[in-house]
């Protein structure tokens, strides 16, 4: 053991005699791993000194060389951290241009949002709103909210989870009503209209002249009627007159089909006419002309299935405006059926419906007119004699009359002649009596 102390000793005591030829930093740095690395950097060195040998003599050679080598590396450094700053000049505007386009598809996607209605208002922030479906929740106002148009009843947008309002819809007219308003007049007018000069006269009186001078209503001392029923075979004229008064007129003509009144949904329906008539209220003057009303004011039996009774609460909320509780002077009636011996007899009572237009199949001289009418614009051959099918003693409506002319024209059309035929009119006319008789809806075939 003793002798192995030295030996180490001797060992350590080989570098350390050594300090004297090299520096006092190199030792101190390189003690660790000094014996191995001293014959490779050695060799190293003999190389390096034939490199340096042309360099002038820098004297701690070493030393200059190991500040070049991390010089160097800071520059490698900063060459890596300029490229980086390049880049991200760079890419930061693909960056910023995708949050941009993230924020434009958030503003179009909006935050989801319900729609509900506001039933009362409890004190500057809150309120009890009540959403479409379900029941009635108390909630916050938002900040942003002008309070100073909310009000109950009023559409308001709902936040999607706590409901708070964040918003109020101006325009709470239902879409469904919007479509109803005829915002084109039909292109009929009076004077295509064959005959019916009482019709005319009745429907002028009853609905357009109040609406244009109710003051001579008021020298008279009597109501306006409310409105009007036009009533008649199928195909007599009843939609024509009604497009002609749209036509006609300045006010607000709101069209309904009788079918559009009944609704998927419970109470629809009866909404959907009290919105209506609201709507005229707001646009009055205005008439309202609800066609083919049979579908919904049929006689008040004892319902039985959901759906009927679903029917009358719509007639009876459409009872209920044209009595309007409060009284719609501006807004006009006008009702369109070929069945009015199956309308609920309330429903055309005095002080609702009081006028009954009837429109009766075309006696000889309207259908001269009727015929007239729609040969107006064909080319008719010299042989064409209209008399003997305004004389004839068969049952024409004015559709079925306009039903012939096309006819003749299409048989016209088949033999590619440039005039319409006595012979023409005569086949045309066989064959409407025939689908006529037959029961067949001429339409199908035309
Ligand atoms: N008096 C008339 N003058 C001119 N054309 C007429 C006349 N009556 C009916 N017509 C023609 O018949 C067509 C159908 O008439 P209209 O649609 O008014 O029938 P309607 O009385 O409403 O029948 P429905 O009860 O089946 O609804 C009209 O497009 C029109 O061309
Ligand atoms: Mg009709």
């Amino acid at each position: 053991m003793g002798q192995g102390t030295p030996g180490g000793l001797n060992r350590q005591g080989l570098p350390g005699d050594r300090k004297p030829d090299g520096s006092d930093k190199k030792e101190k740095k390189f003690e660790p791993a000094a014996p191995p690395a001293r014959v490779g950097r050695k060799q190293r060195k003999q190389k390096g000194p034939d490199a340096a040998s042309r360099l002038p003599g820098v004297t701690p050679h070493t030393k200059c060389r190991l500040r070049f080598l991390k010089l160097e590396r800071v520059k490698d450094y900063l060459l890596m951290e300029e490229e980086f700053v390049s880049n991200q000049e760079r890419l930061k505007p693909q960056e910023e241009k995708a949050e941009e386009d993230r924020s434009k598809v958030d503003d179009l996607r909006g935050s989801p949002m319900s729609v509900g209605n506001l039933e009362e208002l409890i004190d500057e922030n809150h309120a009890i709103v009540s959403s479409s479906v379900g029941p009635e929740y108390y909630v916050g106002i938002l900040s942003f909210v002008d309070k100073d148009q909310l009000e109950p009843g009023c559409a308001i947008l709902m936040h999607n989870k706590v409901l708070s309002v964040v918003g109020l819809l101006q325009d709470e007219v239902d879409p469904m009503v919007s479509v109803m308003k005829v915002e084109k007049a039909p292109l009929e007018s009076y004077a295509d209209i064959g005959g019916l000069d009482a019709q005319i006269q009745e429907i002028k009186e009853a609905v357009e002249l109040p609406l244009t001078h109710p003051e001579l209503y008021e020298d008279i001392g009597i109501k306006p009627p409310k409105g009007v029923i036009l009533y008649g075979e199928p195909g007599t004229g009843k939609t024509l007159l009604a497009k002609a008064v749209a036509n006609s007129t300045s006010a607000t003509f709101l069209r309904v089909v009788g079918s559009e009144l009944i609704q998927k949904y419970l109470g629809d329906g009866p909404k959907l006419v009290r919105e209506l008539f609201r709507v005229a209220d707001d646009l009055s003057p205005s008439i309202v002309f609800i066609d083919e009303i049979d579908a919904i004011g049929t006689k008040r039996y004892d319902a039985h299935s959901g759906g009927e009774r679903e029917i009358q609460r719509t007639m009876l909320e459409l009872l209920n405006q044209l009595d309007g509780f409060d009284s719609r002077g501006d807004v006009k009636v006008i009702l369109a059926t070929n069945r009015i011996d199956s309308l609920d007899p309330a429903l055309l009572r005095p002080g609702r419906i009081d006028r009954k237009i009837e429109f009766p199949l075309p006696d000889i001289k309207t259908r001269r007119r009727i015929f007239q009418i729609h040969t107006s614009r064909m080319t008719l051959a010299d042989d064409v004699n209209l008399e003997e099918f305004v004389m004839t003693k068969d049952e024409f409506s004015g559709a079925d009359i306009k039903a012939i002319c096309t006819e003749a024209g299409l048989l016209a059309l088949r033999e590619r002649r440039m005039k319409v035929t006595h012979p023409d009119f005569k086949k045309a006319k066989e064959k409407v009596m025939f689908k006529k008789k037959e029961g067949v809806p001429e339409g199908l075939y035309m």
